[in-house]
């Protein structure tokens, strides 16, 4: 009613609801009919209230935003989201990775960067980490490497022997862990920290030419970390801290904001580069693919109902537009498959259905039906070719993103280049990246982990680890432990 502002309950098909507070018994103490629908509703529904959490990034939050392209780089790229003065809608999503739902946000972990363009072209994910690097290369190993760092089947605990043991026998996670306890691997909060897409992805302009690049956002609020102490006393009294400090900062409307960048390398360049430039381990050194300016990414609107925008939220890699293609990088081939299957487990095959994932062009596909399926077009053929106007390929429209490739099928790691290997800029990161007092704090911190559980001979492998990184470093981590 107009002048009253508080709605009639009703029930789920509309009418109105007979109680909110007392189910139908037999008299006043008497036992409960099955025939109180409202009730069994009620109760039917509360135990179907949860979808299960994502298997990895499980606690996180986010806000929604825009994206402006403030430069030309129309040269690299013909994505629309990309021309120059190009305003798009964004929803980034930023987490934790091994933790549950309830887990606390300031733990040593990377931190997930999950941007999804709502792009006058259909989405655009760019699923990435607030780390330019990952522990692995090849695919296979990932669920062996999520597991390792979640808990054990016996106890249910975490365990850093499990964790160590993992990392010391597929050293090419030496950069990542390097990087994860200096530091970067306690952000003080989501705003204060940059974002990468850490892959090397495909660029295709007009012409058709190809470009390899890498992803950066750097943060306008200045990058601020937490020391260990500090993020365990704040994990001792708020779990969520990052998720309120940016609900609570864009609500006063301080709203942040970084600005994007690309390293572009020539397609040409890749089979000579000095090392694998698809190696998801490495960074390529500005120097050698100095960062080119794009334009500027603003959070400025919290959710309205965290379920509806942030946990249906899905965002994969295999979201992609006109312009952008993945690479050869072995990591990012293996993603392509698995966020849209994990999606259809986790949230149904209609994913892309919920309002959040909806993206904001028209969608005339040949998938059909399905449970919760309600997008249809009038008269539309379910089949292809057909002779009743069903949707046709415009085969002028979409980019092309293969690659040369040829050789027998293998399983083997990626062919070597020049200075491929698992440690180097692992060392190059303690030695010209951090300075001495850096390079305590990182010490104290390996010993802290070291000490909590690992056992022989993962301890002696974690040394010879550390002296592999930095002699001097794993030396000293040697006389602390
Ligand atoms: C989430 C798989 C590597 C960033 C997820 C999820 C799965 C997954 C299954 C849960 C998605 C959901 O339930 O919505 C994999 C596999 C990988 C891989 C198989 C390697 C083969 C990476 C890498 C990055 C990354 C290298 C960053 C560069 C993320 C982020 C999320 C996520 C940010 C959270 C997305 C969100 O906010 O909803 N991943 N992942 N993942 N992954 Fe990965």
């Amino acid at each position: 009613m107009a002048d009253n502002p508080i709605p009639v309950s009703t029930t789920e098909t509309g009418a109105p609801a007979p109680s909110d507070a007392f189910s139908l018994s037999v008299g006043a103490d008497g036992p409960l009919l099955l025939h109180d629908h409202h009730f069994i509703a009620q109760m039917a529904h509360f135990n179907r209230e949860r979808v299960p959490e994502r298997n990895v990034h499980a606690k996180g939050g986010g806000a929604f935003g825009e994206f402006v392209t403030t430069e030309d780089v129309s040269q690299f790229t013909k994505a629309a989201v990309f021309q120059p003065g190009a305003t798009t809608e964004t929803l980034l999503r930023f987490s934790t990775v091994a933790g549950e739902q309830g887990s606390a946000d300031t733990a040593r972990d990377p931190r997930g960067w999950a941007l999804k363009f709502y792009t006058s072209q259909g989405n655009y994910d760019l699923v990435g980490n607030n780390t330019p690097v990952f522990f692995i290369r090849d695919p296979m190993k990932f669920p062996h490497f999520i597991r390792s760092q979640k808990r054990r089947p016996d106890s249910g605990l975490r365990d850093n022997d499990m964790q160590w043991d993992f990392w010391t026998l597929n050293p090419e996670s030496a950069h990542q862990v390097t990087w994860l306890f200096g530091d970067r691997g306690l952000p003080r909060t989501w705003r204060h920290m940059d974002g990468f897409g850490s892959h090397t992805y495909m660029w295709v302009n007009a012409a058709g030419e190809k470009f390899w690049v890498k992803y950066h956002f750097k943060t306008d609020q200045g990058i601020e970390c937490f020391t260990a102490d500090e993020a365990a006393a704040v994990s001792a009294t708020d779990l969520d801290f990052h998720r309120r400090d940016l609900f609570e900062s864009i609500t006063r409307r301080e709203f942040p904001s970084w600005t994007m960048y690309v390293q572009v390398m020539p397609y040409a360049d890749a089979a000579g580069y000095r090392f694998n430039p698809f190696d998801l381990t490495k960074v390529w050194p500005h120097g050698d693919y100095p960062l080119i300016k794009v334009g500027k990414l603003t959070l400025n609107r919290n959710p309205e109902n965290f379920f509806a925008q942030i946990e249906q939220a899905a965002f994969e890699p295999s979201a992609l537009v006109p312009g952008i293609g993945v690479s050869p990088d072995k990591m990012l081939l293996g993603r392509m498959f698995a966020y849209a299957d994990t999606h259809r487990y986790r949230i149904g095959p209609n994913y892309e259905q919920l309002p959040v994932n909806q993206p904001k062009v028209p969608v005339n596909t040949y998938t059909f039906d399905g449970p919760m399926r309600f997008h249809y077009t009038p008269g539309q053929p379910v089949y292809s070719p057909n002779s009743y106007g069903g949707p046709a390929v415009d085969e002028a429209a979409g980019a092309d993103h293969g690659w040369h490739s040829d050789g027998e099928m293998v399983r083997a790691a990626y062919t070597l280049h020049a200075e491929d290997d698992d440690f180097g800029q692992a060392g190059t990161l303690v030695r010209q990246v951090m300075d001495d007092a850096a390079r305590g704090r990182l010490a104290a911190n390996v010993v802290g982990a070291l000490r909590g559980g690992v056992s022989e001979p993962i301890l002696a492998r974690a040394l010879e680890y550390w002296r592999n990184i930095d002699k001097d470093l794993g030396d000293r981590i040697a006389g602390l432990v």
